[in-house]
C-alpha cells in the first residue's frame, strides 16, 4: 500500500484500536476453540528463542531411587573379599587393596576417571580411590566420600561397607542416568580411616590450595546401615544439612543431629581445611534411647550397632530399610546440590518450512504437517513451534487444527500488540487427539494494512 506511514511517526495503537475491536470480535467468532493453551515466555519478540531450543530442561531433575538391591550386591562382594582375605579389609592387608580394585573396576566401566592415590601409614601402603565424573564446572566441585577400610577384627560391612557401597551405587546411577550437573562431581573412597582419618587427611593436605577452595561441599557417609538404626544428620554446613533433613522430612522419617563423636570420620579432614561438610550416620556403639526407639522402632537400651568393630559386622549386620533410605538420601543430596540436569528427550519433530503468504485482512490460510509413525494420542504437552513473519502481529489469529479438524486457539488478535512476528512455542493439550494424521497451522490476518507469511512451523512429539 503506497500511503503507508512510517511506523515511528504514527500514533497507531490509538488510531487502529477502533479497527481492532471489530476485528477481534470477528476472530473470536471464527473458529471453535478447544483445550488448554499456554503461551511460552519466548512469545514476545523475534529476539528471544523458543525455550525448547536450549536443549536442557529449566529445572534440576529429581533424583532417582537408588537400588538397595544393587547396594547390597556391593556389600556381598565386599564380604566375599574379606572372607577370602583373612576376614577383614583393613589398611595394609590384602582385603583392602582388593576392595579398592572392586570399586575402581565398577567406576572405570561406567565412564569415571579414576585415580588411586598412595600413601604410607604404620609402615604399610595405603590407597585412596578418587573418581571424577567428566563435566560440570571445575571451579565448583561437589564431593561425596566414604572410608573403604575396615578394622582388622572384622569384615566391616556396616563400618563402612555401607557408606562405600551406597556412594558407589550413587556414582553408578549418575553414569546410568547420564547426569549433566552444573557442578563437577567427585567421589572418594578413603584408606586408613580406622587408623585416624589417615587417607582423607593425606588427600586434603596434598591438594593444592586453589583446588581446595574449588570444593563447594564434601558429603561423608560412614555407617549408614546400622542394624538398630537411628537417622542422624551431621549438624555442619546448614545448606547441606537442610538438603538431608528435607529429604527425610518428605518421607516422614524423623532425624536427629549426629552427636556420637563429631570429627570421628573423614569429613573432619575436609572441615579442617575450611570446606563445607555434611553427612549421614545410623549410629555405632552408643545405645538407642527409649525415645529414639519410639520414633524409629528398634530396640531401646541396645547399641545402634552391636557388632561395631567386631567380627560380626557381616552382611547380616545391616538394616535394609536404613540402607535404602540413606542411599536415596545420598542421591537426593547429590542431585540437588549439583543442580544436575539430564538430557531431555529431544522429541520427534515434524516440520513444514514452506512459506505461506497470509492475505491482509483476508481469509485464513494454513500449512500442513503430516505426522506418521506414532502410536496412540498426542501428548498433553504438545509443543507447537510457530515462526510467522509479520509487520503487526496483533493482526493475527493462530490456531492448531488436529487431524479431525478440532481447533486449538493458540493466539488471539489484539489491537494493542504492535510488535513484529509471532515466534513462539505454544503448549497445547492435544491428549484427546490421535497423533497420526495431517495437522494444520491455521492463520488469519483480521485487520488491514500489515502483512506477513508463515515462515515455518513444527510439532514436537
Ligand atoms: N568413624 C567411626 C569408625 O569408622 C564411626 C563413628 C563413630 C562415626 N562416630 C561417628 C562416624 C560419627 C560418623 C559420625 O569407627
Ligand atoms: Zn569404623
Ligand atoms: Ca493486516
Amino acid at each position: 500500500m503506497s500511503s503507508r506511514t512510517p511506523r515511528i511517526a504514527e500514533p497507531r495503537p490509538t488510531r487502529r484500536s477502533l479497527l481492532r475491536r471489530r476485528a477481534s470480535a470477528a476472530a473470536l467468532a471464527a473458529g471453535a476453540v478447544a483445550g488448554l493453551v499456554v503461551t511460552a515466555p519466548g512469545a514476545t519478540a523475534s529476539a528471544s528463542a523458543p525455550s525448547a531450543a536450549r536443549g536442557f530442561s529449566a529445572s534440576p531433575v529429581a533424583a532417582p531411587d537408588i537400588s538397595v538391591a544393587n547396594v547390597k550386591a556391593h556389600l556381598g562382594e565386599l564380604q566375599s573379599i574379606a572372607s577370602a582375605n583373612g576376614g577383614n579389609r583393613a589398611h595394609g592387608r590384602p582385603g583392602y587393596k582388593a576392595s579398592v580394585d572392586y570399586v575402581k573396576a565398577k567406576l572405570d566401566a561406567a565412564g569415571f576417571t579414576t585415580t588411586v592415590q598412595q600413601f604410607t601409614s604404620s609402615g604399610s601402603t595405603g590407597y585412596n580411590l578418587i573418581a571424577d565424573w567428566p563435566g560440570g564446572d571445575p571451579d565448583q566441585v561437589l564431593f561425596a566420600g566414604a572410608h573403604l577400610d575396615s578394622v582388622s577384627s572384622g569384615p566391616g560391612i556396616n563400618d563402612n561397607g555401607s557408606g562405600s557401597a551406597a556412594v558407589l551405587e550413587t556414582a553408578l546411577t549418575v553414569a546410568r542416568e547420564n547426569l549433566k550437573p552444573a557442578k563437577h562431581l567427585r567421589f572418594g573412597w578413603w584408606g586408613a580411616e580406622e587408623l585416624g582419618l589417615v587417607g582423607s587427611r593425606y588427600y586434603v593436605n596434598n591438594l593444592p590450595s586453589p583446588d581446595r577452595s574449588k570444593i563447594s561441599g564434601y558429603l561423608n557417609f560412614d555407617m549408614i546401615g546400622s542394624p538398630n538404626p537411628g537417622y542422624f544428620v551431621y549438624d555442619d554446613d546448614p545448606q547441606i544439612e537442610s538438603v538431608f533433613k528435607d529429604f527425610f522430612a518428605s518421607k516422614g522419617i524423623p532425624t536427629e543431629i549426629e552427636t556420637e563423636g563429631d570429627g570421628r570420620s573423614d569429613h573432619a579432614s575436609f572441615k579442617n581445611a575450611g570446606i563445607p561438610v555434611g553427612g549421614l550416620f545410623t549410629g555405632a556403639s552408643r545405645a538407642k534411647s527409649s525415645a529414639q526407639a519410639q520414633k524409629w522402632g528398634g530396640t531401646a537400651g541396645q547399641a545402634f550397632d552391636r557388632c561395631y568393630h567386631s567380627s560380626c559386622d557381616t552382611t547380616s549386620n545391616i538394616n535394609d530399610t536404613a540402607l535404602d533410605r540413606n542411599s536415596d538420601a545420598i542421591a537426593h543430596a547429590i542431585w540437588t546440590l549439583s543442580a544436575g540436569q539430564t538430557d531431555p528427550d529431544p522429541g520427534t519433530v515434524f516440520e513444514n518450512t514452506t512459506d505461506v503468504a497470509i492475505p491482509d485482512n483476508g481469509s485464513a490460510v494454513s500449512s500442513t504437517v503430516a505426522v506418521t509413525g506414532r502410536t496412540g494420542n498426542a501428548p498433553a504437552t504438545l509443543k507447537v513451534g510457530v515462526d510467522i513473519k509479520h509487520t503487526w502481529r496483533g493482526d493475527l489469529v493462530v490456531d492448531l487444527l488436529a487431524p479431525d479438524g478440532t481447533a486449538y486457539r493458540m493466539k488471539n488478535s489484539s489491537g494493542f500488540d504492535s510488535a513484529d512476528n509471532v515466534i513462539a512455542t505454544y503448549t497445547v493439550n492435544a491428549s484427546s487427539e490421535v497423533a497420526n494424521g495431517t495437522w494444520k497451522l491455521r492463520v488469519q490476518d483480521v485487520a488491514a494494512q500489515d502483512t506477513g507469511y508463515i515462515d515455518s512451523w513444527k510439532l514436537t512429539f
